[in-house]
């Protein structure tokens, strides 16, 4: 079973609720749980984040790594914890696991000594923080300038993309959606050096785009979505 969690674009987390369900399907099948925790750090929600309990899986890989946590993704450092109910598995997966990854996804030593350093020093505690923070005020930046300029967008709860809802009913033929979606985002990478994605890369419909709130929501660029 795999598990995103903070979703990447919508942000969602499960809640205790559907951390215990997940739990009872994972513990009836014996099924190892794969939480993808890479942004976690940048979680907005105002309850804290609710994180699956090893306790209740036989099995616990849970994902994170330098690359969203740090802004480091050229570093590509990522790490697997190995946890669960069943130590005598996790023994035996942390063996298989440190031979696959040295044997075919070796990480450089560089990166490796790197991600040590930073995970353990308090100068890389500060950056996290520092960075998530700077995150959590671009992405609110783009709420209220899109609020402002009365385009609909969703923040999500965690992480730093957007997500602008299409504003056709979902009837539409989807040849003809497509068509919209290609020439709208075509306009915004022309006219405003914006790169826009398309929803069905996250699982959306054609006409919901995905954009980072990364950058400055500049007035002209929240004008040519508003006008949609
Ligand atoms: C949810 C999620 N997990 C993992 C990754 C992979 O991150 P990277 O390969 O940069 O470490 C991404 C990249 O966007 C992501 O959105």
């Amino acid at each position: 079973m795999v598990v995103i969690g903070p979703h990447n674009p919508t942000g969602h987390a499960p809640s205790t609720d559907e951390w215990n369900e997940i739990s009872k399907f994972c513990l009836t099948h014996n099924l190892p749980l794969i939480c993808d925790e890479v942004f976690r750090n940048f979680w907005w929600g105002t309850e804290n984040l609710v994180r699956p309990d090893p306790k209740d899986f036989p099995l616990l890989l849970t994902l994170d790594g330098l690359s969203k946590s740090f802004g480091l993704p050229g570093l590509k450092s990522g790490w697997v914890v190995l946890e669960g109910r069943d130590q005598s598995r996790v023994a035996l997966l942390r063996r298989a696991l440190e031979h696959l990854l040295d044997a075919f996804l070796a990480v450089s030593e560089q990166s490796q000594a790197a991600t040590e350093a930073l995970l353990k020093s308090s100068v890389g505690q500060a950056w996290m923080r520092s960075l998530a923070a700077q995150v959590g005020q671009r992405v609110a930046n783009w709420g209220s300038a899109a609020r402002a300029g009365g385009v609909e967008i969703l923040v999500p709860l965690a992480g730093w993309h957007l997500i602008w809802p299409r504003n056709e009913p979902e009837t539409e033929n989807p040849a003809d959606a497509l068509r919209k979606e290609t020439s709208r985002l075509r306009q915004l990478v022309l006219d405003h050096g914006i790169v826009v994605h398309s929803g069905t890369w996250y699982g959306l419909s054609h006409g919901d785009l995905v954009t980072t709130g990364l950058t400055r929501p500049t007035p002209a660029l929240i004008r040519a979505l508003a006008a949609g």
